[in-house]
């Protein structure tokens, strides 16, 4: 049986250990040789590995696991790279969500003006990674990449390394798959969905059960109760704290006022703007509530290992986050091609939208890389609001590669979590001194 060495970059992620525990589920299948650590932060990583080498210890501890912070030693030779680093860390994430929020403008992680200040640390960065897994990897290599912003990322790629070895991906869709199957008891496996926008940005337009359409039933549930269920806690760890509980919620609004289709949760930021910052802690944004609870429990579960000897395994989970991204990755390499939600240039298949716009839309995962599945046309509502919000992405990308301070501009001025052009200033200057370290300069 062949055997895999897979680097995780960005491994001092609170996301490792369950994406290493649901990679060794899969050994059967799946044989790694060697699964290796790479992160700029060696002592962040070096935290993680802790539970890491736990979880190889308990569920295939023939797996040789490296440890490094170099990246010809993290990537020589690999078959795989699952990236998912976060530049600036959560520190940079809890100003990217309260400075918009100062000027009363949605703050958060991927959307709005903090996504795009996101964006502009995180392009050059990905090149950079994208560059060394080139140099040291096997040529027939694939990176499976998590990295957000996901939609401003796969644009700069796409742009600056049209070759590259690169399937972006996003655990949102297929995460509001599980709660949909919930919904309608059944698995997520037996779900057939159709799906267009951007990523963190697009509609579910159809929702089959094994051959039958059950899209009715969903809206009903989702007028009524967004897409919550009694218990979520039932369906991840991660989706019934309470500001994700107050996300699938707020679904119910957007089925009530446009029922056509389902949104992606994150759709409130776009079209509830006014509601989300009226209901937001401005003190205690989402930054803080990670801080406080996932990554805290991810160290506080090393310490207690450093002291007592002794691992709680539920400081960590699987979830639909750590699956999806082993399934890609085994429908890739085993050219199983599996139908998921993806990010892919479009080339025709939503025919009204540019081919070049790199969109979120169902496709057969081979091992020559990701075949889209033809949309068709979509209707006016979604084209303009998608149009709108893809020229702001890239727009953020020309910022970036012109250091061009009025593209920057251009971009802040039409999101439309922004009200005006000097709101959108106001908020630019305030997250261009806050980002001196990480952004290209703007002139
Ligand atoms: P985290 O801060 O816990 O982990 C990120 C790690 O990346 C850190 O250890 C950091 O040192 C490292 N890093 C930063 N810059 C790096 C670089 N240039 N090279 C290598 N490593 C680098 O963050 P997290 O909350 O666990 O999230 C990890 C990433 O996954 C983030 O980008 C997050 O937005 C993304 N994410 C994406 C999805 C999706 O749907 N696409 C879902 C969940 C998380
Ligand atoms: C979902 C999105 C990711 C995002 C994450 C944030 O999984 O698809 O793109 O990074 O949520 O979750 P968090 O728990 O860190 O707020
Ligand atoms: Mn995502």
């Amino acid at each position: 049986m062949k055997k895999f060495i897979l680097t995780i970059a960005g491994a001092g992620s609170t996301y490792t250990p369950g994406i290493v525990k649901s990679l060794l589920l899969n050994k059967e299948q799946f044989k790694l040789e060697e699964l290796r650590l790479y992160d700029i932060d060696g002592e962040r990583q070096g935290k993680v590995a802790v539970i890491v080498k736990k979880v190889v210890e308990e569920f295939d501890p023939e797996v040789k696991v490296t440890l490094t912070t170099e990246p010809e030693e993290a990537f020589k030779d690999v078959d795989f790279v699952f990236a998912q680093m976060r530049v600036g860390g959560y520190k940079m994430r809890e100003l990217d969500e309260k400075i918009p929020l100062k000027y009363d403008v949605v703050g958060q992680e991927t959307c709005g003006p903090g996504g795009m200040a996101y964006g502009l640390r995180t392009i050059f960065p990905m090149i950079e990674l994208i560059d060394l897994v080139e140099k040291y990897a096997k040529r027939t290599h694939w990176i499976v990449n998590y990295s957000n912003p996901a939609a401003i990322v796969a644009e700069a790629v796409k742009r600056l390394r049209p070759r590259a070895r690169i399937m972006n991906i996003c655990d949102m869709p297929v995460g509001t798959m599980r709660n949909i199957a919930a919904i309608l008891g059944c698995s997520r496996e037996d779900l057939t969905v159709e799906y267009f926008g951007l990523n963190h940005y697009g509609w579910f337009t159809k929702i089959m059960v094994k051959g039958e359409d059950r899209t009715a039933e969903v809206r009903e549930h989702a007028r009524k109760h967004g897409l919550l269920l009694e218990d979520m806690s039932k369906i991840d760890v991660q989706h019934s704290e309470p500001s994700w509980v107050k996300t699938y919620g707020n679904i119910k609004y957007m089925v009530d006022m446009f029922p056509e289709y389902i949104p992606n949760p994150y759709m409130q930021y776009y079209l509830l703007p006014d509601h989300i910052v009226a209901h937001m802690n401005k003190e205690r944004t989402r930054a803080n509530e990670v801080m406080e609870g996932r990554e805290k429990k991810i160290f506080d579960a090393v310490d207690k290992f450093n002291t007592t000897g002794e691992m709680d395994l539920s400081a960590f989970y699987v979830g639909v986050h750590g699956q999806f991204i082993v399934e890609v990755a085994m429908s890739l390499v085993f050219d199983l091609r599996k139908r998921f939600l993806v990010i892919v240039e479009n080339n025709g298949a939503v025919k009204n939208l540019p081919d070049d716009a790199m969109v979120e839309i169902p496709a057969y995962i081979t091992s020559n890389g990701p075949e889209a599945i033809r949309v068709g046309e979509i209707p006016t509502f979604y084209k303009g609001l998608i149009e709108q919000q893809l020229a702001c992405e890239k727009l953020v990308v020309d910022a970036a590669l012109e250091n061009s301070y009025e593209k920057a501009l251009q971009a802040f001025t039409m999101n439309r979590t922004v009200r005006s052009a000097f709101q959108a200033k106001q908020i630019l200057d305030d997250l261009i001194e806050a980002n001196k370290a990480y952004w290209p300069e703007l002139k």
